[in-house]
């Protein structure tokens, strides 16, 4: 998809919330934090286009998998025509679903979860149900890795991490268009 595309998808939809899609580096650092040598079992919010969905599909085993909820439909095309994978499973809902969405699959809980989705232009209620649900999926061990704009506040995410979870870490990441805050909970 192209930047053009990009934008005009964002006008549409603000909770795209950004306008161009995360750096390499920035889809390094959040996809470091896993485990990608063993069977895994990823979910994933808000992959628009694809870009940490690619990088992913490309470092897990044969036998992993990743389910991939994205709340925009021309996003979910994109993604359904132009990734092609059996251990990729596109869902076109929102992430305040996530705990029916794995239930289908009948597998248990999973190891990550990775988020793009804005939490700071999500009501609080739904920021919470979203958290918590997370937390619920994840085995106990389990991360799940949200990567924000930088200037979002400790309110907006990291409260309801500290909640949920029982380690919460965050850390900006300079080198990303607008720079990051990456966060890192470990269940
Ligand atoms: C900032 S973009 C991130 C896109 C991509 N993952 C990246 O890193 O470039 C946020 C994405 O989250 C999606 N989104 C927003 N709210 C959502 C929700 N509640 N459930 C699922 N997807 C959501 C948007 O449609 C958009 O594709």
């Amino acid at each position: 998809m192209t930047t053009k595309e990009y934008v005009k998808n964002l006008i549409k939809d603000p909770n795209i919330a950004s306008i161009t899609p995360t750096s390499k580096v920035g889809v390094q650092k959040v996809c470091g934090k896993m485990d990608l040598t063993k069977k895994v079992i990823i979910i994933e919010y808000g992959p628009a286009t694809g870009v940490f969905t690619d990088y992913l599909l490309a470092h897990i085993t044969a036998d992993s998998m990743i389910i991939a909820i994205e709340q925009n439909e021309n996003f979910v095309d994109y993604l359904t025509k132009n990734t092609r994978d059996e251990r990729l499973k596109v869902h076109h809902d929102s992430a305040e679903n996530v705990h029916n969405i794995v239930k289908q699959y009948g597998l248990g809980k999973v190891d990550y979860v990775i988020s793009g989705i804005p939490f700071s232009l999500l009501d609080e209620e739904v920021r919470e149900d979203i958290v918590k649900r997370t937390s619920h999926v994840l085995k106990p061990g389990g991360k799940f890795l949200p990567y924000q704009t930088f200037f979002q506040k400790d309110e907006h995410l990291m409260v309801y991490l500290q909640d949920y979870f029982s380690e919460a870490h965050d850390k900006y990441l300079l080198r990303n268009l607008p720079p990051m805050r990456l966060y890192e909970a470990i269940k």
